[in-house]
């Protein structure tokens, strides 16, 4: 495209909406093609559907500072452009409204605490909601691991080269420890091929950075998994601690990753304590199996338990709460950032190796 036919109006997007943008972009949420206009918007934020009624639990909204950018009108194009001055798409703008946040907090998130991170965000975006498709320039570098940054397209392809008829997926944020490993490695036993898909956007940040968690996961691989049945990938959106509704967009996106399955262990992409440990379990029977498309594999609290010798759950170890093996997750922070390995039935010393040194580093650099 020339520079003549861009346009002039210009939105500086910040990293969030970026990962957004290249979410849309390689149709990982698909069928959106584009920020939420209005109908799309209330209707999701009221009934977890699109207004043609497809399930969508997540508004996917583009936020705009009311000052800087209230002239922008329904059927002007306007360009995004990175903080890093690149430009990456245009909007084909359709809708713009004035959201109601308590609202959009209380049924999305919950709450409408601003100590939750996903309710601070949504507060701190723009007031303004410009919405429509997008026709996107250029996708984000990613700045370490590209290889790992695959479409749903070159997933699906992958899955079909390697004759994988079943393929449960898994999202994580986290560094993969024990009992994450074991529910994958029990959910593996009945499906052909594991796709392991953490999140590599935005975090909240006392999460252990993306690049470290990256390390970890090629470590445990290279040791723990056979290579024939796992695909490792980037998932580039960025977290939004929504437990329940997230639940239900993480199993919707890694649908169109390809998977048929889908892994909601304890507190799903909860925080806190906004959300019941298995909330974001119970949310999927408000759907028809049919219109999810995806089956979930739900798994209970997982821990190593002395007296059964090995990883277990609620489910299938009838010892004493004394016999388990649980650290929190600030308690496994503090070892680490003290150079102290957490038991080998908790984390994998692989994987605690490389979680030191990445807490060493980040201290070095403040
Ligand atoms: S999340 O925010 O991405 O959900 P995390 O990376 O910790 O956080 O969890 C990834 C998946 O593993 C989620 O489905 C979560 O419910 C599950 N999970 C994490 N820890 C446990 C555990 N101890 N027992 C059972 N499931 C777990």
């Amino acid at each position: 495209m020339t520079y003549s036919t861009l346009p002039k109006k210009t939105i500086t997007i910040d990293k969030w909406t970026l990962s957004d943008i290249d979410c849309l972009a390689i149709g990982a949420f698909s069928p959106l093609s584009g920020f939420m206009v209005e109908d799309d918007y209330l209707s999701v934020v009221e009934t977890m559907r699109l207004a043609n009624g497809a399930v969508w639990p997540l508004p996917i909204t583009l936020g705009v500072d009311e000052e800087l950018h209230g002239d922008i009108l329904p059927g002007e194009r306007v360009l995004l452009r990175g903080e890093d001055g690149v430009n990456y798409a245009i909007l084909q703008v359709e809708s713009c409204y004035r959201p109601d946040k308590n609202r959009e907090a209380e049924l999305v998130f919950r709450t409408t605490d601003v100590a939750h991170p996903g309710v601070k965000k949504l507060f701190e975006k723009g007031n303004l909601y410009v919405g429509g498709p997008l026709e996107v320039l250029q996708r984000p570098v990613p700045e370490q691991f590209p290889e790992y940054y695959l479409t749903p397209a070159q997933t699906r392809e992958i899955f079909e080269c390697n004759n994988w008829k079943t393929i449960v997926g898994f999202q994580t944020r986290n560094p993969v420890h024990r009992a994450h490993e074991y529910i994958q490695k029990a959910a593996l036993e009945i499906v052909d091929g594991l796709f392991l898909n953490p999140l590599m956007g935005e975090t909240k940040s006392d999460d252990v950075p993306a690049t470290v968690r990256m390390k970890s996961y090629l470590a445990l691989l290279e040791s723990y998994y056979p290579p024939t049945r796992v695909l490792l990938a980037a998932f580039p959106a960025a977290m939004r601690y929504a437990g329940p509704r997230e639940a239900v967009f993480h199993a919707l996106v890694r649908k169109n990753y390809g998977c048929t399955h889908f892994i909601v262990g304890r507190d799903h992409a909860g925080v806190g304590d906004y959300y019941g440990t298995y909330d974001a379990q119970y949310i999927f029977a408000e759907f028809a199996p049919e219109e999810l498309g995806i089956s979930l594999l739900f798994f209970e609290h997982s821990f190593y338990c002395n007296a059964c010798e090995g990883m277990a759950t609620t489910k299938t170890c009838p010892h004493e709460g004394d016999q388990h093996l649980t650290l929190s997750g600030t308690k496994v922070r503090e070892m680490l950032r003290n150079g102290v390995t957490p038991p080998p039935q908790f984390s994998r010393p692989e994987v605690a190796k490389i979680l030191i040194e990445g807490m060493r580093e980040r201290e070095l650099k403040g």
